[in-house]
Order: C-alpha cells, then sequence, then structure tokens
C-alpha cells in the first residue's frame, strides 16, 4: 500500500515468499496443446494437472505468477464458506449441497496430499474452520448452517466455546481444514510444472482470443499462440462472450497483518457476518511470535472511504487482540457469482475447446484448487461428479439468482446511465492535494486527473477500457478502481487488474 502508515508493509505472502526472477514473455509465436490464461491459484492449479497428466501446457500470465488476487488472500483452505450450505440446500437441494462440500473438501485433501508429494515448504497447519456471531439473534441461522453442513456431508458442529479472546454467541465448527503460505505453494507448484516440461510466461498479457481449430490467442507484444484448448483464468474472465460479467460482482477486502504472542494467537480460522465480515486466523511467524491476519470491511471497489475502513479494522483488531502490533497491511478483490457458486467448466453454450474458472467469493483458495482438478477432467474427457453444479451455463436462470442478479445489474445500469452525465461540480485539478485524485469534465470528456507527491498532476481517460463505466479513486492504495467490473489502473492508467485488457488513455490538461 503505497500511503500506508510509516513502516507498514504490504502483502505478508508476497514479502516472506522466496524472490525468483520473472519468467520472460515468449520470444514469438508459437504452438501448445493447452493454453492457460492466468498464474494464481485456479491457473497454475489447472495447469499443474494437466501437465501431470501427460498434456503440453503453456501459462501466461499478465503480471507475476501467485502475485495478484492469490497473493493478497488470508489463504483459508476450507469446505466452510461463511453461511453457504443452508442457502444451497435451499436453491440446489441436499445433493447440490453434498456435492459442494465434498468437491471443496476433496481439493483441500488433495492440496495436503501434494504438499507432501513435493515436500514443498508452505507453512501447512491443519485447523478447524469457525463461522461464529456474537449478535444472539444470529444463533438460529449459525444452528441452521450446522445442520445443513452437517447433512451435506461435512464433520460440523453448533458449538458456543471457541478460542477467541471474547465471547461469541454461537458458532459453526468443521474439523480437518487448513491454513498455509500461498505463495511458497504456488511458486513450488510453478517449479514442478517446469521440470515436466510445462512452460510459463510472466508479464505477457493476453489481449485477444479467436476460438476455432485452433484458437488463436494475442499477446500484448504482438505474439499468437495457437492451442488447441484454452483455459481463461484470471479471476474475472478476460474473455467473456457468455456475458458472465452481467452474473459477477466485485468486492474489495482489507487485510491488517501484525505480531502477537504465540500464546495469545488463535490456532484456528473465524469468521463473523457481522459488522461487514471479520476474519482471522494466525501463521507461523517465529521468536515467539505468530501473525495475526484480520479481514473485513468489504466494499465496491471506487470507493472513496478506504482510509477509515482501514483504520476502523485495524481498531477492531487492537481492542480484539490487545498486545497486537501491526505490521502489514492489504486489500485483496474477490468476485461474488449471483447464486453464490463459482463459474467452472466451458466458456459459453458454444464452446468445445475454452473453459473458465471464476467468481470464487472469497473461498478462491479450495475453489481454485478445485478448479484446476475439475477443469484437467473435462480437458481430458472425464466425468466429474459436481462438474454441473460449477457449470458456468446454468445460468440463465433468474429465478435461481433473484435479488442479487437484480441488484448488481441496477448497480452497474446506475454507473452506465450515470457516468455519462455531466460530472457534478467537484474540485478542480488545481485544488487536487498531492495524492488525490479525483474526475473531472474536461474538453468534453471524462478525465481522471492525479496529483503525486511531488506536486504532478498527470489525467488519463476516466472511462474504464472494459465497458465503458467511469473509474473512482481509491486514494489509500493510489489506484483508479471500476465499479462496475473491478478493473483497477495505477494514477498513470497502467493495468493493475482485470478484466480490462487496455490501459486507459492518456489526455492532455
Ligand atoms: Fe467493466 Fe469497468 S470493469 S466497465
Amino acid at each position: 500500500m503505497k500511503d500506508a502508515e510509516a513502516g507498514i508493509r504490504g502483502s505478508y505472502w508476497l514479502e516472506t515468499a522466496p524472490p525468483v526472477e520473472p519468467a520472460p514473455p515468449p520470444s514469438g509465436d508459437f504452438s501448445v496443446e493447452v493454453a492457460v490464461v492466468g498464474g494464481g491459484i485456479a491457473g497454475l492449479s489447472t495447469a499443474w494437472e494437466l501437465v501431470r497428466q501427460g498434456h503440453e501446457v503453456a501459462v501466461l500470465e499478465a503480471d507475476r505468477l501467485a502475485a495478484g488476487v492469490t497473493g493478497h488472500t488470508t489463504a483459508k483452505l476450507t469446505a466452510l464458506h461463511t453461511l453457504i450450505y443452508d442457502h444451497l440446500r435451499r436453491t440446489r437441494g441436499p445433493e447440490g449441497a453434498r456435492l459442494y462440500a465434498l468437491s471443496q473438501s476433496e481439493a483441500i485433501r488433495h492440496a495436503a496430499g501434494i504438499v507432501a508429494e513435493l515436500g514443498i515448504n508452505c507453512e501447512w497447519e491443519e485447523a478447524a474452520a469457525y463461522t461464529y456471531a456474537q449478535n444472539p439473534g444470529r444463533v438460529a441461522e449459525l444452528r441452521a448452517e450446522a445442520r445443513a453442513a452437517r447433512e451435506a456431508g461435512l464433520p460440523a458442529e453448533f458449538v458456543t466455546e471457541t478460542e477467541l479472546p471474547f465471547s461469541v454467541a454461537g458458532a459453526v465448527r468443521v474439523s480437518g481444514q487448513a491454513q498455509f503460505h500461498p505463495r511458497k505453494y504456488l511458486l513450488a507448484l510453478a517449479d514442478d510444472l517446469r521440470r515436466r516440461g510445462g512452460a510459463v510466461y510472466e508479464r505477457t498479457r493476453v489481449v485477444g482470443l479467436t476460438e476455432g481449430e485452433p484458437c488463436v490467442l494475442k499477446t500484448d507484444a504482438g505474439v499468437s499462440v495457437h492451442a488447441e484448448k484454452v483455459v481463461v483464468a484470471t479471476h474475472h474472465p478476460v474473455f467473456d462472450r457468455a456475458l458472465l460479467f452481467t452474473r459477477l460482482s466485485p468486492r474489495r477486502e482489507l487485510v491488517v497483518a501484525g505480531t502477537i504472542d504465540e500464546a495469545l494467537a488463535p490456532r484456528h480460522m473465524h469468521i463473523t457476518p457481522e459488522q461487514g465480515t471479520r476474519s482471522v486466523r494466525s501463521a507461523p511467524y517465529g521468536d515467539g511470535k505468530r501473525l495475526l491476519l484480520v479481514t473485513g470491511e468489504h466494499f465496491t471497489p471506487g470507493a472513496a472511504d478506504v482510509d477509515k475502513r482501514f483504520a476502523r479494522l485495524s481498531a477492531w483488531a487492537d481492542e480484539h487482540f490487545p498486545g497486537l502490533t501491526i505490521t502489514h497491511r492489504w486489500a485483496t478483490q474477490d468476485n461474488d457469482s449471483t447464486d453464490s457458486v463459482p463459474l467452472v467448466g466451458p466458456l459459453h453454450h458454444g464452446s468445445r475447446h475454452s473453459y473458465v474458472a471464476t467468481g470464487f467469493g472469497g473461498w478462491g483458495l479450495s475453489g481454485g484448487i478445485m478448479a484446476g482438478r475439475l477443469i484437467s477432467d473435462l480437458v481430458g474427457g472425464r466425468e466429474v461428479e459436481w462438474s454441473g453444479l460449477y457449470d458456468p451455463r446454468r445460468l440463465g436462470s433468474v429465478a435461481r439468482e433473484g435479488m442479487s442478479f437484480l441488484k448488481h445489474q441496477a448497480q452497474v445500469a446506475r454507473h452506465f446511465i450515470g457516468d455519462r452525465l455531466p460530472a457534478p461540480t467537484g474540485p478542480r485539478p488545481e485544488d487536487l492535494a498531492p495524492g488525490d485524485g479525483a474526475v473531472v469534465r474536461h474538453g468534453g470528456h471524462h478525465c481522471a486527473v492525479h496529483r503525486d507527491e511531488s506536486g504532478r498532476l498527470q489525467a488519463v481517460s476516466a472511462t474504464c477500457t472494459h465497458l465503458g463505466c467511469l473509474v473512482a479513486f481509491n486514494r489509500a492504495e493510489q489506484a483508479w478502481e471500476c465499479p462496475c467490473h473491478g478493473s483497477r489502473f495505477a494514477p498513470d492508467g497502467r493495468i493493475l487488474q482485470g478484466p480490462a485488457v487496455k490501459p486507459l488513455e492518456k489526455r492532455d490538461l
């Protein structure tokens, strides 16, 4: 975080993984059996499974491996996803809930097997997962969740005691889950993938996909990649003929982390839907300490009050864990699907050679590992019990998605219409303080104007290159963010996060 308080660092996972040289982009056109676009947990897991099964695979990552969303998570591997099972039981039936529990649990077991098989040092720890509430009014909801999760096949129980240093009204507990260091795990997976003959290209943004036999991908350097099969694992899909963006809501979430005495640190993973979500886990640190990670304060990208949200989260962590010294803070981004189930499978109704993995909500680690196995099975022509549950082509029934679909569409429509109206009177460029940014109307265009710490003004188009919503400035993270589908850009217009694949155009003031 650029303007974090003095001495506060960014993602702990990025800071503490071994440094590795970036893999160079491809030097020219090439052909491959399967091209995987995206080097996060879903893309690397898919690529690794495929290589292990004997396929020829290339991973194309726009930035660095496991440094985007995966490098900014809380790295909990659990099948207990806050309050999902009672919802699934009602919307997808008991069988849907069972398949969800089974597929997510299998993913965790599978990852444990990979860690053991490859001898990966990724601070793997078995832990229980808890969803708790302090408000007695939510106990009935927790009891229903415990019952639904148990019926779905998880070792779930309702409890009233946890290891947290404050009392709870109740909690759902599921044992046998895990937590780990996600970047160490994925860098080891990438090493093994290369050893088995797979190729990895970093700083290689894919900007075009023509489906066919073969499919042709175009990179931002003009390289063509011919592939029999393509997997789009870019968090929010950068290629989207099925208009999945209408079914995904972007959500940012903040993380604060700091050291705490080992004896005071919780060893299990905890989350509450209260207070805009609070999630707590700890990780090995050394010197008689553990690193406590607290996540929460979710918001739509482009919110103006991120500093206040960080302050509120830090205050909560301080109050609930006296003795905590905050050393790191960062933010992560999730995509919630409108029916709360990830979208993993064929990219669209007519696709025979292209696949997608997205919409993991806040649960992309177990979800990404599950997606890797599922897509590798689909590529290999194998039947998977839970492929129908996650099939992106299931979407289309607004009845099933109900209010969350309509809410998301209304919000996006507001941006599409509202963003085309003249900008309300706001700050003038000359009034911006160092580190501030604002959208202003200039020469008939919306301009995103930013003043850097040296006082220099720079302007780029405020129109998101994905589908044309207006970006807004996140001062705490020094980024232009699009509220519609979550694209993020640096103050100079460079892409930080898709689905946009083109930077914001420069503007003269
Ligand atoms: Fe879709 Fe900006 S991310 S319009």
